[in-house]
C-alpha cells in the first residue's frame, strides 16, 4: 500500500481536558519523574549532517531508547499513573506512595510490549502486582522482558483492541485496576494520567532546544495518546506560533488518519489483524482524550507503508559521519523515515509542499523506542528487509 496524506481542518472548540496538558502540569509531572531513582533526561540529538544533506535548517531527534533502561518512552506514563492511582485511592500524597504495603494493588493492562513493560517496571518499583496481556503475534522478546520484571504476562489470540477489552473484563472480574494507555467514554481518568506522564519527554525536549523553535513536529501514533498529550503541551508552550504537527501511522492501523479524513465529528476505527512491523502503532481505535487535543491543533495525517519505518531505522542507525547513531525500532523510526522520504524522493514532493517543508524548516522527531524486537531490528538494518516496494 502506498503512502497517503490528509490535511486537516482543525476544530477550535475547547475541551475539558485542555488544562491537563499545560506547562505547569508538565513541570509537576517531570518533578515526579525526577524523584524516581534512575531518572535521567534522554538525549536530544541534533543531526546536523543529515539536515544539511536533506536541505533543511535543523533535524532534532529525541532518543527515548535511554528511558529508565526500558528501551522506550512508555514507562513515563505507567510510573506516573500507578503512583496517581495509589495516591488517590489511599488519599495520600505522591511522595508517600513508596511506603504502601506490598501487593495491595494488582494492575492489569493490555500492551503490544512497551506500555506493559513500563507498567510491570512501575509495579515492581512500588512492590505491587502487574498482569499483562499481549495481542497475537507479539514478539517473544517483548513478553520475556515483561516477565523479567515480575509481572504475570501472556500472549492472547486477540488483536490489540480486543486484548484491551479482555484486560478490562479481567479487571472487572478480579477487582484489579485497569491501567490502559488509551481512553474511551467512561474510562478517561487513568489514561489521562498516563498521557500526562508522557509530557516529561516533551518538556525535556523543549528545555534541550533552548532558543531553537521547531517549525515542524512529527508524532507517531497508535491510539494517539502520546501524540495527543504532546500536542496539548506544545500548544501551551508555543500558543499562536505552534509548529506544524503531522501525525504518522502504519497504513494497516491508521485510525487517526481515517478519523481526520472523514472529519465528521466521529472517531473511525480500523479492524482486523493490524499487521505492520510497527507493533507499537498497531492500534485500531482512537484514544478519546488524545483526539480532543489533536482535533484542535493537528495539521496533517500520514498513513505509511512499513518501508518508511525501515528506512528510518537504517538512517538513524547508520548516520552520516559526525551525527550520533540512534538505535531506533520500527515505531520509533517511522517519523524520521517519513522526513527522509519526503525530503529525498521526487514522488513525495507534493506531500513535502503540503506539509510546508523548506530550507528554513526545523524538524523535531521523537524516536519513541530502541530495538525492542532485536531480531526484526537486525533483519531490517543488517539484512535490508522492507525495501521500498
Ligand atoms: C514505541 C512506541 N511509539 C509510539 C507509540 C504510540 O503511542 P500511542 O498508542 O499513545 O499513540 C507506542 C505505543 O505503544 C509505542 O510503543
Amino acid at each position: 500500500m502506498s503512502m497517503k496524506i490528509v490535511s486537516f481542518k482543525q476544530d477550535p472548540k475547547q475541551s475539558k481536558f485542555d488544562q491537563l496538558f499545560s506547562i505547569q502540569e508538565a513541570k509537576s509531572v517531570k518533578a515526579f519523574h525526577e524523584s524516581l531513582p534512575n531518572y535521567k533526561a534522554t538525549p536530544l540529538q541534533e543531526l546536523k549532517r543529515l539536515s544539511s544533506e536533506l536541505g533543511v535548517k535543523g533535524i532534532y531527534v529525541k532518543d527515548e531508547s535511554y528511558r529508565f533502561g526500558l528501551n522506550a518512552f512508555k514507562g513515563l506514563g505507567g510510573s506516573y499513573a500507578l503512583a496517581k492511582v495509589i495516591a488517590n485511592t489511599l488519599n495520600i500524597s505522591l511522595d508517600d506512595v513508596q511506603q504502601v504495603k506490598p501487593n495491595t494493588f494488582t494492575f492489569v493492562t493490555a500492551t503490544d510490549g512497551n506500555h506493559g513493560r513500563g507498567v510491570a517496571w512501575a509495579a515492581q518499583n512500588l512492590q505491587q502486582k502487574a498482569v499483562v496481556y499481549m495481542p497475537k503475534g507479539s514478539a517473544q522478546e517483548r513478553l520475556d522482558n515483561i516477565r523479567k520484571l515480575g509481572a504475570t504476562a501472556e500472549i492472547t489470540d486477540l488483536n490489540y483492541d480486543d486484548t484491551v477489552r479482555f484486560a478490562k473484563e479481567q479487571a472487572d472480574i478480579n477487582g484489579w485496576t485497569l491501567v490502559q494507555d488509551t481512553a474511551w467514554p467512561g474510562y478517561e481518568e487513568i489514561p489521562a494520567w498516563i498521557m500526562q506522564g508522557y509530557m516529561t519527554l516533551a518538556l525535556e525536549a523543549v528545555e534541550a532546544l533552548g532558543d531553537v523553535k521547531p517549525t515542524h513536529i512529527f508524532l507517531q501514533a497508535g491510539v494517539g495518546a502520546m501524540a495527543g498529550a504532546l500536542t496539548g503541551f506544545f500548544h501551551d508552550i508555543y500558543q499562536t506560533e505552534l509548529p506544524v504537527i503531522t501525525y504518522v501511522e502504519p497504513n494497516q492501523a491508521d485510525c487517526l488518519f481515517k478519523t481526520a479524513e472523514a472529519n465528521d465529528g466521529k472517531l473511525h476505527a480500523v479492524e482486523g489483524d493490524l499487521d505492520s512491523i510497527m507493533a507499537g502503532l498497531c492500534c485500531g481505535e482512537v484514544c478519546t482524550v488524545g483526539w480532543e487535543q489533536i482535533r484542535q491543533h493537528g495539521s496533517h495525517f500520514v498513513s505509511c507503508p512499513d518501508f518508511i519505518a525501515a528506512d528510518g531505522m537504517r538512517v538513524l542507525g547508520n548516520p552520516l559521519p559526525g551525527d550520533t547513531p540512534i538505535i531506533s525500532g520500527e515505531s520509533g523510526a517511522v517519523t524520521t523515515g517519513l522526513v527522509y522520504n519526503l525530503l529525498t524522493k521526487p514522488e513525495f514532493i507534493t506531500y513535502k509542499e503540503q506539509i510546508g517543508l523548506s530550507d528554513n524548516s526545523v524538524i523535531l522527531c521523537i524516536s519513541t523506542e530502541g530495538d525492542t524486537d532485536k531480531e526484526n531490528y537486525r533483519r531490517v538494518v543488517w539484512e535490508g528487509a522492507y525495501p521500498k516496494q
